[in-house]
This record gives C-alpha cells, structure tokens and sequence, in this order.
C-alpha cells in the first residue's frame, strides 16, 4: 500500500521539486510518523537474511548510505524503513555548508542522481552530541572525512582526520568509516601511498577501544591505488572496505549530454553505477584477508542486486539512490526478493557471499 501511494503519488508530486528540499522535508515529515511505524509495517525480516558486520548481528544485509543521513537526524525514521544499520556522515572536524546549490540532480532516465554536495555537514562535535543523548540501539557506522571549508583551512589532512576519529572513538558504534574517495572536494579522491599510509597508523594507534575501520574507496581509482589501500588496510589491521563511492565517470547513460552538461561535475550514483562497483567488490575480494569484509555499494535497487553483489563478495550492502527511486518500501522490497532469490538456490545470506569466485553460476531471476 505504501509502494502504491509512494510510486504513483508521493513520488511524482517530490519530483518536480528541488531533490535537496524533497530530501529534507520528507524525512523529517516521517520522524513525525513515529507512532505509526509498527503499523506501516515496512520490515521484512527472515532467518536467512540475518547476518554479521564487524561482529555484530544484523536482521538483514541492506544499510544506508553515507550522505543520507549526515547530521544523524533520521535514526528512528530508518530503522523503522527496514534497514538493518545506516552510515552516518560523512561527518567532517569542522562544520561545512558544502559547495554551492544546486549540486543535486536526478538523472529519471537512468535511474540515477549526480552530486557535488562537497561534504556539508554540522561538524564532528554537534553529530557526537546528537549520538550520546539518541537512545534507539540502532546500529550505526560513521563515515569520517577530511574538512572540506574555505574557513578552516586544512594545512595537516592527517591531524584534521585524526582529530575528527577522536571524537568518536568512544561511541557505541558499529565501525567507522574513512571516505577518501569523495570526487565532490577540492582535493577529492586521496591518491598518496605515503598519506594514507601515515593517516591509517595514526588512527591505528589512536584507536584504544578497537573500532571496526572501513575504508571508503572510490570505483575511478587505478587498480595500483586499490591494491595500495587494501595492502595498507591490511597492514593497519582494517576490518574492511566499503566498494564503493560515487564515479565521476559517464558512460552509457540515457539522459542527453546536453542535460549532463548543464548539470556539471559531481559523483554519479544509482543504476549506471552498479557494473563498475561489482567490479570492485570482485578485485578486492581477492585482495583482501579472509577475516576482512566488504560492504558493498553503488545502484542497489532490489533483491537481485543485493544478491549480485552478495556472491561477488560483499558482507552486507548500502544504498541511497535505489531508496530514493523506490521509497519506504525499498528494503521491504529488495529483502523479499532476496530471500526468494536464496530459498530458490538453498542459500542464506551468509552462505552466498562470494561464491561466484567459486563457481557458482546466476541464472536469470525470476
Ligand atoms: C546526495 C549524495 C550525497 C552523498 N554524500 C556522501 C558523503 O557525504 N560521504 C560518502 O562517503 N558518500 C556519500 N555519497 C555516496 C553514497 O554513500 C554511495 O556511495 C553512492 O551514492 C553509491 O550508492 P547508490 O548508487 O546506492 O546511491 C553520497 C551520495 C549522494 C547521492
């Protein structure tokens, strides 16, 4: 029911306003609904679909995004939308408005948006404010990054970051995440074997009460710049990587140039994504530790996709756009699927993941 009034009412009537505006009033209007959640009804939850993250269990595999829910003001909101945990952030040392508006655009033909946000967000001490006094035991991760204000200049990224880790490390959290692949910054996707290096030891020491870290990599990086970070997520004892960010890559879409043109440069997320990010997901699959997890990311938008980036190696999943696109019925959706998926192959979450690097053949689903 609430598919129906989403694609055929809500959804027509948010499209033709600004996506950032939409975004903003939309969640807020469903915190308001608290009380009826239970009665919406929009968890699907099997023994199947359990699983782990960092240790933790889990009700399902599909997450939130980082950049939905930066400030970490929608937790009530959605858990009660049948996701299993959400990223929070990315969260910056200083608080930032970000680049200049617009910098949302939907691309409807695609199924995909492009952004240059440039990380706006409330800063590290407000989020961490907000993170005590919450009291939902949802859980949560929190994606970390580099200070991206003209007003606090950042001369040292790895005291910035660092600084940034500091204020978390004490919270309950599920892990915390490293962004250094946001395309949407003046430095944009951290490239320096040395930096990364430097910055993943000092948070190694730094980190007293081991945190879960996950790093955040990009799908434009060269496969020399992957091997690197996941040779040093190795090093510094990483639990995983997340595959992946947005591309500043556009191929193969359907929407004009002309359009794409006048939208500019930004991170481009939703269905075009989800090749490229697979991708990743495979080649560090088979760089990583066994005991190292990957959360995968990048044009999820049903159970199938879920399913695809299970077997090529990902732990659980993440999604913005798809949820976007599909509405509060997206996980419900996406998990009923998966699990008919698995019952179809006698599989569970846990047992699917990466067993393409097996063998294991996908035919066409349905
Ligand atoms: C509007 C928007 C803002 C985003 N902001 C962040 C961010 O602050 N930090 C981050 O690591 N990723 C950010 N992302 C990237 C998403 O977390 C995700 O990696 C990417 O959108 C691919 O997933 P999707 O195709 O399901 O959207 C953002 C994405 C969008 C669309």
């Amino acid at each position: 029911m609430i598919d129906l009034i989403y694609q055929k009412i809500l959804k027509p009537v948010f499209f033709c306003f600004d996506p950032e505006l939409i975004h903003k009033y939309s969640m807020l209007g469903f915190q308001y609904l608290k009380p009826i959640y239970p009665v919406l009804n929009l968890n699907y939850s099997h023994p199947d679909l359990k699983t782990k993250l960092a240790n933790k269990p889990l009700a399902n595999p599909i997450g939130l995004a980082s950049g939905f829910d930066k400030n970490a003001l929608y937790l009530d909101g959605i858990s009660a939308m049948g996701f299993a945990f959400e990223e929070i952030g990315s969260v910056t040392r200083y608080p930032s408005a970000g680049n200049p508006k617009p910098r949302l655009f939907r691309l409807i033909e695609d199924d995909a948006l492009i952004n240059r946000m440039g990380l706006n967000n409330i800063g590290i001490e407000s989020v961490r404010q907000r993170l005590i006094q919450h009291k939902n035991n949802f859980p949560y991760g929190i994606n970390i990054a580099k200070t991206n204000n003209l007003a606090y200049p950042v001369d040292n990224e790895i005291e910035d970051i660092l600084a940034c880790f500091n204020y978390v490390k004490d919270l309950n959290c599920l892990y915390i995440a490293i962004n250094l692949s946001c395309p949407n910054t003046k430095s944009g996707i951290i490239q320096e074997g040395k930096l990364i290096n430097d910055l993943l030891k000092e948070i190694y020491q730094a980190n007293t009460n081991n945190l879960p870290i996950f790093l955040k990599l990009s799908p434009d990086s060269s496969a020399d710049l992957v091997e690197t970070f996941v040779d040093l997520g190795i090093r510094y004892k990483v639990q995983g990587y997340i595959c992946g960010n947005t591309s500043l890559t556009r191929v193969d879409l359907k929407t004009k140039t002309t359009l794409l043109t006048s939208y500019g440069i930004g991170g481009l997320s939703g269905k075009p994504l989800k090749k490229l990010n697979i991708n990743l997901v495979k080649t560090v699959f088979k760089l990583k530790l066994a005991d190292q997890e990957i959360i995968g990311c990048g044009g999820i938008f049903t159970g199938n996709d879920v399913f695809q980036y299970l077997i090529a190696g990902a732990n659980v999943v993440q999604a913005y756009t798809g949820f976007i696109y599909q509405g509060p019925a997206f996980t419900h959706k996406a998990n009923l699927e998966l699990f008919k998926i698995l019952n179809k192959y006698d599989l569970t979450v846990e047992k699917s993941i990466g067993i393409l690097h097996d063998g294991f053949s996908f035919g066409d689903f349905p």
